[in-house]
């Protein structure tokens, strides 16, 4: 960071030095994180001088000068020829340097009515909404490949297993088809984060709302939001806490991610021998020549510790009276180290699925006739026994009768069992949610 002044907002024309170190200190890793909030920042910036043209505070010639050259911005830094550095003190700062640059005195009234901090409340908002929509779009084609998968395999036999031991037979549907349910109720909790996060904090400004009479509804409407936060002091305290929120979202999908991560990585080993990974998914080692190891699925059972790593910073950080606290700014990194994470694990699902190997023989070799015992018993209950007296019939080992696996399963008619396993169903919420 240059010690240079000449980029500070507040400075009175650059004659306030700081201290060595200081300004470097507060903005260093700041300004690179508002790279994934800049277009945004400039949206709710477009936003906040319409608003000022509404209550004529700008004319409406001059909100045309400023659309233009917010548009000729964004362009600019798509294409990479205006870069975030740390010549700026943060994005916020860059945005309205930029406006001065081109439109000389008109460019100082952008910040009319606004404050850095319901600015940073604003961009973070819309950014963390539209990462919530893809990590949505997402999640919504796991769980449509994992029912493609489930219903692939209906009739592919795999053991079912309580406390890593074998205990009744299953199936490949019902296994994976779990992992969709589940993903459709944590689609459902992401639309409630969305809802809860679509709210507009612009107009709040410092923290106490200002003697102007900003259009917050125009503002919240043009930027897509469905209503206006309305008290200011709740506007800031929310940093943080739809962090956390967004946070959790991506922490109920990635411990799916987790678990299943697991299964998968035990039923790769040649002791289990149940799924394999395509060539294209494994890596190799630098010494042992024989290995194909599934370093991917590893990398994602161990991405929800980032989650809760990010969880934990924001959770610690959040220790703050009410209002705006420069502490706040440190929410910033691992919101974004969490859904860049999510995302990144994600998106490499689906074709990580389509392209394993279930091993079926294996599998369905894996299944015991001992692991018929309940069926045993409860084919004794319709027969009329009490449920304890023929569990311990089944249990002493004497079992007879035309009981297997395949009338175990295809007997599992109850919803959600083998035999009715309510894919329909599963789908059905998933196409609402998608
Ligand atoms: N980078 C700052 C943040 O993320 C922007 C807001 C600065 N506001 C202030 N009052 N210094 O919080």
């Amino acid at each position: 960071m240059t010690e240079k002044n000449n980029a500070l907002l507040w400075s009175a024309q650059g004659t306030d030095q700081m201290a060595p170190g200081v300004m470097a200190y507060l903005a260093g890793e700041d300004i690179i994180l508002d790279q994934y909030l800049f277009l945004y920042d400039i949206k709710a910036t477009t936003a906040h001088v319409t608003g000022l043209a509404a209550i004529d505070i700008i004319t409406d010639k001059e909100l045309l000068l400023f659309k233009q050259t917010l548009a000729d911005l964004t362009s600019a830094y798509q294409k990479g020829e205006f870069e975030l550095n740390e010549q700026y003190e943060d994005g916020h700062s860059a945005i309205e340097m930029y406006l001065t640059e081109q439109l000389g005195n008109l460019g100082k009234k952008a910040h009319t009515g606004r404050s850095r901090n319901d600015q940073v409340l604003t961009c973070l908002r819309l950014y963390m909404l539209d990462q919530l929509k893809q990590i949505s779009a997402v999640v919504a084609e796991v769980a449509a490949v994992l029912l493609g998968l489930a219903d692939e395999h209906k009739a592919t036999l795999m053991p079912g297993y309580t406390h890593l031991q074998r205990a009744m037979p299953n199936t490949v549907a019902v296994w994976l088809a779990g992992f969709a349910e589940s993903l459709v109720d944590n689609l459902s909790e992401i639309k409630y984060t969305q809802d809860l996060l679509n709210t507009s904090p612009l107009g709040t400004a410092a923290g106490f709302g200002v003697p102007l009479p900003l259009d917050r509804e125009l503002t919240a409407s043009l930027l897509g939001f469905n209503r206006v936060q309305i008290n200011p002091v709740y506007a800031q305290n929310s940093r943080g806490k739809f962090e956390l929120k967004c946070l959790q979202s991506c922490h109920h999908v990635m411990s799916d991610v987790r678990r299943l991560a697991w299964d998968l990585s035990l039923f790769m080993t040649a002791e289990f021998d149940f799924v394999s990974l395509a060539k294209d998914h494994t890596t190799g080692s630098s010494i042992m020549p024989n290995k194909n190891n599934p370093d991917v699925i590893e990398v994602m059972r161990a991405s929800l510790s980032v989650i809760e790593g990010s969880m934990m910073q924001i959770q610690s950080l959040m220790s703050l009276p009410s209002g705006y606290q420069r502490d706040l700014q440190l929410s910033k990194g691992p919101l974004i180290k969490g859904i860049e994470t999510t995302k990144a694990t994600l998106e490499l699902m689906p074709n990580l699925l389509k392209s394993m190997t279930f091993k079926t023989e294996n599998m369905a070799a894996a299944v015991s006739d001992d692991m018929l015992a309940t069926d045993h018993a409860l084919e004794a209950v319709k027969k009329g026994a009490h449920f304890r007296d023929a569990y311990l019939i089944a249990k002493s080992d004497n079992q007879s009768g035309d009981i297997s696996v395949t009338s175990s399963i295809a007997n599992r008619v109850s919803l959600g069992g083998a035999a009715n396993l309510g894919l329909d169903v599963i789908q059905e919420r998933l196409n609402a949610l998608a």
